[in-house]
Parts: C-alpha cells; structure tokens; sequence
C-alpha cells in the first residue's frame, strides 16, 4: 500500500492517475483527516497501516503564483521545509521509504561549455548566452544533482519559495531511504491555471526565458519507474529532456492551436521586474542524465509539448 499526500493537488492528481493506471492500491490522505505535519500523529498513522511506500506531494506554492509566498512565509516554511523534515524523520523511524516532490526552482541559469571548461552562468538571458543558445546549444549544460543550489538562502538573491524548497532538501538529507525528485514548470494536455501552457496563453506579455520543463504525467509515471525499479535512493531530476525557449514554446502554441492571438514579450528581464513580478524568479536547465541511466523512459520535451498541444483540452466554463 502507497500512501499520498497531497493527492488533491495539482502534482498530487497526477500521481492518483498514474498509480490508478497501474493499478497500485494507495491512500489518498488529506490535512482535513490528518494533521500529517505533527510528527507524533503522522508517525501513529504511518505505524498503523501496512504501507510499503509513502509519496509526498504536498507542499505550499504561493497562488497564483510565487508572489505569493513572500506575503505567507510560515506557511511557506511548514510545507516546504519543516513538512519534509518531519516526514523523513517519520518514515525512518516507521522504516518506509518515500519519495518527495522537490522542486529545480533552486537553480538559475546553466553550465556552459567553454574551449577548455565549464562555467556557471546564472543569467542564461545574457546576450552572449543566447546567441550560443541558437547557435551552438550543445554547449549549454544543465545542472547536475551533484551541483549546489544557487538559487537558494546560501547563494542568494533567491525567491522565499525557492529558499524554502532547498532547505526542505538539505532538511531530509540523510534521514531514512528517500528520493528526491526534482519537478520543472509543470505542464500537460489540460488547460489549468497551473499549466505552464495555459499561463503562457493567458499573460498579457511574456518573458522569452530558458527552461527545463517537465510533462505532469511523465513526472510522476518517472518518479514512480524509479522506486518500481528500485533505483538508488537520492536526488534525482525529472524534466523532459532538453531545454526550450518560452518564445519556441509560444510558436509551437501558434502553430498546433491556431491562437487568435499575437504575444508580445518583455523586453528583458528588468522591465518584467519592474512591472509584473516582486521576487525573483528561477529559470533554469536542468541534466537529466543520471534519471535516464537508471533505465527510466522520459520523452523529450518536444515531443511532449507537441502530443499535449495536438491533444489540448480547453477549460470548458
Ligand atoms: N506547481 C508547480 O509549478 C510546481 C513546480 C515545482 C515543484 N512543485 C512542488 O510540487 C508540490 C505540490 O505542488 P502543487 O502545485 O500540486 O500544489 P497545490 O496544488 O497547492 O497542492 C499542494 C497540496 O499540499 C497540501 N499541503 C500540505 N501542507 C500545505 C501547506 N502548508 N499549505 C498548502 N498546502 C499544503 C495540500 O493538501 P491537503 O490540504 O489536501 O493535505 C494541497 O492540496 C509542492 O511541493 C511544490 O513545491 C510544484
């Protein structure tokens, strides 16, 4: 028996399909039947049930967005840092494995391949790096598990929910058996407020940055493969493999939707700052390397945009 946490979220829904799917007998637990952040109550409750592996999908994300969180630090904290703390600390003192929705909002920028090293270019929408993003886009590498977040408390400015997310992965370091999977811009097939999709169809004026994304459903059928296949306990990141501009993505919308539509983009980074954001905001790309040497299957991101735009459900309000 899996038990969820979190089930009735946006991630969380995506595990309830994929374990439904594979017809996986799991619990579905909310706050309303249990207060899961008391360490001694979540510990009975794990203690009672025969389970064999525990998901967490629960966490705090600020709505509707980011913004969000830097007005609600405590709560920010409890889900995101302190939540995952007590978690570890339960399941290892009940001795179940368990998995965590980890976030790659920690890192800013990528590793770029120079003549004879690599550096760390934390602002990927410098000119310099763009040009190399459409010329020479083998050279732009993203960050490994083994690299340090440097979008984080320690390596500042971060964005509240950022810091919060980092510190949540440092908090269960080491405690018990566990994953840690790293999710991107979640987007899928279903038009959502939380789909990076649908935000993109929905802005008045969009940032052309750099990403690794990550396919809703893809992310939680990986995340699962990964324990079904008893892969190493540790940090792992999930996107789809590849990077992708926001302005690729606006043209592949364009083309597949047909949108009545034209999009105008901010000018840089410091214009969307000063009109439409108050915290800083991550982008990055990620390495998937060490998720698809585990066996784990993963489409690139193309051709997981491409199937959710041909097969695009509008909200239907
Ligand atoms: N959505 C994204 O863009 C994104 C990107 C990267 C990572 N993530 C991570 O994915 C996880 C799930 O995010 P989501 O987008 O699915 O969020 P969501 O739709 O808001 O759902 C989160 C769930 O967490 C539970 N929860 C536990 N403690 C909470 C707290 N203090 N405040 C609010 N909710 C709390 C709630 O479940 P109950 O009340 O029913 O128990 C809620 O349904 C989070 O850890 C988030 O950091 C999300």
């Amino acid at each position: 028996m899996i038990l969820l946490l979190g089930g009735n979220g946006y991630i969380g829904q995506a595990f309830v399909a994929e374990l439904e799917r594979r017809k996986h007998p799991f619990i579905s637990l909310s706050r309303r039947e249990l207060d899961y952040n008391r360490f001694d109550l979540l510990l009975d409750y794990l203690k009672s049930k025969r389970l064999n592996f525990v998901v967490n999908a629960a966490g705090y994300t600020g709505k509707p967005n980011v913004d969000a969180c830097e007005a609600a630090k405590a709560d920010t904290l409890i889900g995101n840092t302190l939540l995952p703390q007590t978690l570890a600390l339960a399941c290892a003192a009940a001795g179940i494995p368990w998995g965590h929705v980890s976030s790659g909002c920690i890192y800013s920028g990528a590793k770029i391949k120079t003549e004879n090293q690599v550096i760390t270019e934390k602002d990927i929408n410098k000119p310099e790096v763009r040009k190399m993003i459409s010329t020479a886009p083998e050279n732009i590498l993203g960050f490994t598990e083994t690299d340090a977040p440097n979008f984080s408390f320690r390596d500042e400015p971060c964005s509240f929910y950022s810091g919060t997310k980092a510190l949540g992965e440092e908090a269960m370091a080491g405690i018990g058996q566990n994953y840690i999977w790293r999710l991107r811009i979640p987007f899928d097939e279903v038009d959502n407020m939380r789909n990076y999709l649908s935000k993109l169809q929905r802005y008045a004026k969009v940032c052309d940055n750099v990403n690794s994304i990550s396919h809703r459903g893809d992310y939680a059928a990986a995340c699962l493969d990964l324990w079904e296949k008893r892969a190493p306990f540790g940090i792992y990141n999930v996107t789809n493999p590849d990077f992708i501009t926001a302005r690729e993505v606006i043209e592949l919308m364009q083309k597949i939707l047909k949108l009545n539509r034209t999009f105008e983009f901010w000018a840089n980074n410091e214009e969307f700052y000063n009109s439409a954001a108050k915290t800083p905001r991550s982008n990055c790309v990620l390495d998937v390397t060490k998720l698809l040497a585990t066996g784990v299957k993963i489409r690139p991101v193309r051709e997981a945009l491409e199937h959710s735009l041909r097969n695009w459900k509008p909200e239907t309000i």
